[in-house]
């Protein structure tokens, strides 16, 4: 078993020290909350797998489209390898129907159609908050400079375009997402790159007729039900791995 430096352990991910410099090796866990900061963990079987597998697909659909990602390539069932970038400690969340936190703050009827799709700024902070943040927050404070945070705005609501029209053809309506971005040094050159992951487990996925949820709000229902949404996402989008649902294990982390 190789020794590997971990860089970074969060809820559904590990980050290990790639094989090169500027890379790192983003390991996919089963791990899941259920609702926000203070909630339960619980483990999904097989979810890291199809994370894996759904964030590779998206993230290479999207640099086609000339949306430059952190992802270079998957490595096996549970990892992929990807840029080292600086992380931005911004989670930028776009939504195109009312649901979740924006239902609960204004007292909207989920599955409300918003006019126009609406982006919402989220300070990762210290021990798990998440506090929603401003434009002048995000500048004042520094944690990106007002070009970056445009960069970000714009990368993200082409994102949304592009996301929305993949589902759409699936028969997913794309409710809201979260994305984060990094910068990524060239020399003396910066870019400003999709990060993490785009997988269900950040996503509102609902079945455009009958607005059945395929995405993490099926945990109320349990881990099964949680599995088979994302096997579904999974086998729409064409790609359930090799070996089909019962092949969804993958390796253990090593370290
Ligand atoms: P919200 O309605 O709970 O604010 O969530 C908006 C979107 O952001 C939804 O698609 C789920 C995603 N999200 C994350 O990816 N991570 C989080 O920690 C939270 C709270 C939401």
């Amino acid at each position: 078993m190789t020794r590997r430096r971990r860089i970074y352990e969060g809820k559904g991910k590990v980050l290990f020290e790639g094989p090169e410099p500027g890379t790192l090796v983003q390991y996919f866990k089963d791990d899941a909350v259920a609702g926000d900061s203070d909630a339960k963990h619980v483990v999904i079987t097989g979810k890291g797998v199809l994370n894996n597998r759904i964030s590779e697909y998206l993230m290479m659909r999207l640099s086609e489209i000339g949306v430059p990602t952190h992802f270079v390539r998957r490595l096996n069932m549970r990892e992929q390898l990807v840029r080292e970038v600086e992380i931005i400690p911004i989670q930028v969340v776009v939504r195109n129907v009312v649901a979740g936190s924006l239902a609960t703050r204004f007292a909207i009827a989920e599955g409300t159609a918003l006019p126009r799709s609406i982006v919402e700024f989220y300070y990762k902070g210290e021990g798990g908050q998440r506090p929603m943040v401003s434009e002048e927050h995000i500048t004042a404070f520094g944690w990106a400079a007002p070009e970056d945070l445009d960069e970000m705005m714009n990368l993200a609501l082409r994102v949304n375009d592009f996301l929305s029209g993949l589902f759409l053809g699936i028969g997913l309506k794309l409710v809201d997402f979260k994305v984060e971005f990094g910068r990524l040094w060239e020399n003396d050159y910066m870019r400003i790159v999709l990060a993490d992951e785009i997988s269900p487990d950040n996503c509102r996925l609902w079945d455009i007729k009958t607005n059945e949820r395929f995405d993490r709000d099926q945990l109320s229902r349990g881990p099964g039900r949680v599995e088979e949404a994302y096997q579904e996402v999974a086998r729409r989008l064409g790609i359930l791995p090799e070996g089909g649902p019962r092949d969804l294990k993958g390796p253990k982390v090593m370290q």
